[in-house]
């Protein structure tokens, strides 16, 4: 294996913690490219559970490196509890194992204060955010007045950073959402103790994935949230504020687009999605509380129930052409057992005309209907299904159809949580 990107092609939550870890195996530097603690990615080995933020998901594997990209934004705090909570499970954490790119921008205090304030400042069409200050960090980012990581090597340019940054925020928190100005030393006093230890987890994470690419050693990167979440091609402006594409891989850990080679998407059976924004095939009846509950659709970062409804075959075409995939990763096929019958969204009906991929206007997501097909469920309980011949007949006709709706070939299945529980196709 080169390189592999594995990547979400919904809104976020597919499963990708658990697609990673399970392909650590053939990968020796697993790479973060975007986002940061928005992200929430859950691994369960041999029944225990471990929620990731920020630290990727190859790092329960001994042997393998774990780098976090340029691309990504990082908030200290965040990551250090993670570190701290992994070598108190038993986890190598050092720096040997760890990087942190020089150039990952850092969630600041004031990026979390303006996070919520301004969600809390909207009176309807709230994004609902994390609160994370994602936001609000890659805006500091782009308007290059942001605080990298490699900004903790001198402590003096942090203060006058901190400073300078203050001089704005203040005026926004106090003068315009009526918040306590923030104090420069105080933020800084705060963030050294943070900072000093981030410092030895400092490296050129370019040079590493370029390295390890060249040397043949296999590299995967993680995305985080998902396609339609992407703040270009997503259902904006109820999106995040990165790059959710996998061509983001090379741009955010730093290799070129040539090394990208295989592309995983990763799609739930189903669809969820967690704050607001449109989404053509909720459902808020019975069957939408079935697919949550027995889902168990709660976020693994905010808590937040997760809203549930069918198979959109429309996004997913999308997601496979923005993207470029190579094979999907299909997750919780468990969660749709037991169901009589199951829907998949093959077009919308938009201004009188049925359409197959979604149209570009902002919020025309919200005036489509969807095209239903009908397909029978299986009764089976398939979690312990291991190859593709274990699957009922009427799951192996579902994944075939999303197959042939999507132009993708399902190459992994996972029917449950657990890293044993996946069917490698083919
Ligand atoms: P990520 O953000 O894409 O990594 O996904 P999350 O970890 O936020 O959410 C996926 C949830 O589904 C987690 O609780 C996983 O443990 C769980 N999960 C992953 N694959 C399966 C599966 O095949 N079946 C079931 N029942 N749960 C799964
Ligand atoms: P993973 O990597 C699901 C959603 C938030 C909100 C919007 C903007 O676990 O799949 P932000 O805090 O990023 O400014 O919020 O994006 N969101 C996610 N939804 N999974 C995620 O990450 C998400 N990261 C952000 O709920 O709607
Ligand atoms: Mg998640």
């Amino acid at each position: 294996m080169a390189g592999m990107v594995i990547h979400g092609a919904q809104w976020g939550d597919e499963g990708k913690g658990k697609i990673v870890d399970l392909l650590t195996e053939k990968a020796n530097l697993i790479v973060r490219f975007h986002g940061g603690n928005n992200a929430g990615h859950t691994l369960v080995v041999g029944g225990e559970k471990t929620v990731l933020h920020l630290i990727p998901s190859g790092i329960l594997h001994g042997s393998k490196r774990c780098v976090i990209g340029a691309g990504v934004v990082l908030d200290p705090e965040v990551f250090l509890m993670e570190v701290d909570k992994l070598a108190a499970k038993g986890v190598d954490m050092s720096p040997a194992r760890l990087a942190v790119s020089l150039r990952t921008h850092v969630i600041m205090p004031y990026h979390k204060l303006l996070d919520c304030a301004r969600e809390s400042a909207k009176a309807g069409a709230k994004i609902g955010t994390t609160g994370r200050g994602i936001g609000p960090c890659y805006e500091d980012k782009s308007s290059r007045v942001g605080i990298r990581a490699g900004d903790f090597l001198d402590e003096a340019l942090l203060a006058a950073k901190i400073r300078h940054a203050l001089a704005e925020k203040n005026a926004l928190l106090a003068g315009l959402y009526g918040l306590a100005p923030l104090d420069a030393d105080k933020v800084l006093e705060e963030l050294l103790p943070l900072a000093r230890r981030v410092v030895p987890y400092l490296a050129d994470v370019p040079a590493m994935v370029q390295e390890a690419l060249g040397s043949g050693a296999g590299v995967l990167f993680e995305g985080a949230q998902g396609t339609h979440l992407d703040i270009d091609h997503g259902t904006y402006p109820f999106v995040t504020s990165s790059c959710c594409l996998s061509s983001n891989a090379a741009a955010g850990s730093g290799c070129s687009p040539k090394d990208l080679g295989d592309i995983i998407s990763v799609v739930k059976a189903y669809t969820t999605r967690v704050g607001s924004g449109q989404f053509p095939t909720e459902l808020t009846c019975a069957r939408g509380e079935h697919l949550q509950s027995v889902g168990a659709e709660f976020g693994a970062t905010t808590g937040r129930k997760r809203r549930c409804g069918w198979l959109d075959a429309v996004l997913l075409r999308e997601a496979v052409r923005l993207n470029g995939t190579t094979g999907l990763a299909v997750t919780k096929l468990d969660v749709l057992g037991g169901l009589d019958q199951l829907e998949i969204c093959t077009a919308y009906t938009y201004e009188g005309a049925e359409i197959l991929y979604p149209p570009q206007r902002e919020g025309a997501l919200a005036h489509v209907t969807p095209v239903y097909e009908t397909l029978p469920g299986w009764k089976e309980d398939v979690t312990s299904c291991r190859s593709w011949s274990d699957l009922p007949q009427a799951a192996r006709n579902y994944l075939t159809r999303v197959e042939e709706l999507s132009g993708a070939p399902v190459r992994i299945i996972s029917v449950g949580p657990d890293r044993e529980q996946t069917i490698y196709k083919d």
